[in-house]
């Protein structure tokens, strides 16, 4: 079978030799499409593929028409909103994620984003410190649970919301589990957002929830711009002078954003959550595992298009 590696954002080499090793070990062959800048170029990859592995690449229903022999995608990663899973569906093609594999690297970020905001982007001038204060976690999976974990080594006050995990099990990780989003944005100081963007969650994150942070509140996005309600963002940050946003993936308009509201907003030039050789190599080597497993036994466990 023929495994496609198509990856925009090409994973670290020590991932690649090792996706390599998994799926040549298995009987495979192993092709790389990296840093490709036009659709053409990813349909004329994929048109002899058996199995894709991407990351953030968009894997639409051209592609998907356009790779006939193609039965498995795996996302290397968590967020699947890149895949046309209706067009896989229709195709046969099952389609997978690496859930929690890259989960600390993102974590590790959001705990720097909010260190970066609150020493003023590393210019001179008086900052504060993360100790003391509430950080609220905006859903309380793999990377929410690891966010809290690290904020506590920095004594902070940790509250959750998340309608889909057992109360117990936040509590049991001494964050305290609060009953609604509102209640979570007015206690939070800083808000961590974890949520995937979905149908329920696109722009649900605007004008209502953001200016209901105390003073000083800062917004740090490290899931998807799609989650946020841009023109209402904007109209919160200008109309409440105290509140910033941090996010590793630019907004719509970041330029605008930057312009007007300077050292209050901060936002990585491109997805960087994830950029670490250790994500890359778990996330990488467990998308080729998966493949492997799936050709050699038919397993679908981590299948997201059931
Ligand atoms: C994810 O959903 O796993 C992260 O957003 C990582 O995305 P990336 O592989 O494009 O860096």
């Amino acid at each position: 079978m023929k495994v496609l590696v198509a990856t925009d954002k090409p994973f670290a080499k020590a991932a690649v030799d090792g996706i390599r090793s998994i799926v040549d070990g298995a009987g495979h062959t192993l092709a790389l499409l990296e840093k490709y800048t036009t659709d053409d170029e990813l349909y004329n990859a994929v048109k002899d593929a058996d199995a894709l592995i991407v990351r953030s690449d968009k894997i639409t229903s051209e592609v998907v028409c356009r790779a006939s022999n193609l039965k498995i995608v795996v996302r290397a990663g968590a967020g699947y909103d890149n895949l046309d899973l209706t067009a896989c569906s229709e195709k046969g093609v099952v389609a997978m994620n690496t859930p929690g594999q890259n989960s600390n690297a993102v974590a590790e970020l959001a705990i720097g984003m909010m260190i970066y905001l609150s020493r003023n982007c590393f210019n001179p001038g008086t900052g504060s410190e993360l100790k003391g204060k509430t950080i609220g976690i905006h859903a309380y999976g793999n990377v929410g649970k690891l966010v809290a974990k690290l904020a506590k080594g920095f004594d902070m006050n940790v509250i959750a919301f998340d309608p889909f995990v057992d109360s117990a099990k936040i509590i049991a990780d001494g964050v305290t589990p609060v009953s609604t989003l509102e209640e979570l944005y007015e206690k939070s100081n800083f808000l961590s957002l974890h949520i995937p963007a979905n149908a329920q969650t696109k722009g649900s994150v605007g004008y209502d929830l953001i200016t209901r942070m105390p003073k000083g509140g800062c917004l740090v996005n490290t899931a998807r711009k799609e989650v946020i309600n841009e023109a209402e963002l904007l109209k919160a940050l200008e109309e409440r002078t105290d509140l910033k946003y941090v996010t590793d993936i630019p907004a719509d308009n970041q330029a605008i954003l930057n312009e007007k509201f300077g050292s209050r907003v901060f936002a990585s030039p491109k997805k960087m959550g994830a950029e670490t050789a250790e994500a890359n190599i778990n996330a990488g080597l467990a998308a080729a595992n998966q493949i492997v497993q799936f050709f050699a036994t038919g397993d679908k466990t981590f299948q997201v298009n059931k």
